[in-house]
């Protein structure tokens, strides 16, 4: 990032709680995001990422079964050269439940959250760049994909997002919105005023929905492969991008 004129120095969030239960029995003694995908364990792709947008100063969430081996997996960042905090959320009641913990963390400042379990080809540095320019709001990654229907799909209105529908059953575009979310200090009273979904969760699309809402929710597109690692079929997906990548 050589724009030096506009940057803020941002912290980082990853967001690695939840039960992974689409990958039991794999996850029944670990975590999702410590399971290998080519050489490392998941969560360390994602923390690379980070780093290379130049974060450092990092907040891992995860459940009450898994923050030993996080910690003792990741320790204090210095291995990594960063500097990492840790926040336990007791039930996994929904990205944005978990992103609620965060705030202290935050302290006022923008956060660029990552979500574990997404892998990626490629660098994640231009939506960091991009959410610099911004003065207030939030900003959201897209990417184009053949099965929609698995995420939060953005519907489109020339170059603005209108709204994203969580897992719509006959999606409107191939949009879906990638784990990977900036927000400015606003997003912890966004969170407050939200409600579960029908399946019970604290939704991060609920959350991003206001920001549409205020006319604050920009997007980036990504290049390059990305997966959301949390089925079987999409773990090998993820594997075969990292081992490809590093040849
Ligand atoms: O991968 C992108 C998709 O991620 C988005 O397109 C969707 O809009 C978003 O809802 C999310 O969908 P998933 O169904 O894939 O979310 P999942 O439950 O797998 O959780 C994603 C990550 O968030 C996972 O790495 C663990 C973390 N998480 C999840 C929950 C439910 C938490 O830290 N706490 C939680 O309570």
């Amino acid at each position: 990032m050589s724009d030096t004129k506009t940057q803020q120095i941002l912290k980082g969030v990853i967001l690695a709680g939840g039960l992974g239960t689409r990958l039991y029995p794999l996850t029944k003694v670990t975590s999702k995001h410590l399971l290998p995908v080519g050489n490392e364990p998941m969560v360390f792709h994602t923390i690379k990422k980070l780093k290379d947008a130049g974060i450092t100063d990092i907040l891992i969430v995860t459940n009450p079964d898994h923050i030993g081996a996080f910690v003792s997996v990741l320790g204090s960042g210095k291995e990594f050269g960063c500097e990492f905090t840790y926040r336990i959320q007791e039930d996994a009641k929904g990205i944005a439940h978990a992103l609620a913990l965060v705030e202290g963390f935050a302290a006022g400042e923008n956060i660029v959250v990552m979500l574990g379990d997404n892998i990626f080809e490629s660098s994640i540095n231009h939506v960091v760049s991009d959410f610099q320019t911004q003065k207030t709001g939030a900003r959201v990654l897209l990417k184009k994909v053949d099965d929609p229907e698995r995420f939060g799909v953005a519907n489109l209105n020339g170059n603005r997002i209108v709204s994203i529908e969580e897992k719509p059953i006959q999606p409107k575009t191939n949009y879906a919105v990638v784990g990977v979310y900036c927000y400015d200090s606003t997003v912890f009273d966004i969170i407050r005023t939200i409600n579960p979904s029908a399946r019970g969760e604290y939704e991060i699309t609920s959350v991003n929905n206001i920001y549409i809402q205020q006319g604050k929710l920009e997007h980036s597109y990504l290049q390059g492969e990305w997966v959301d690692a949390g089925t079987f079929a999409a773990l090998v997906k993820a594997n075969n991008i990292v081992l490809n990548r590093k040849e």
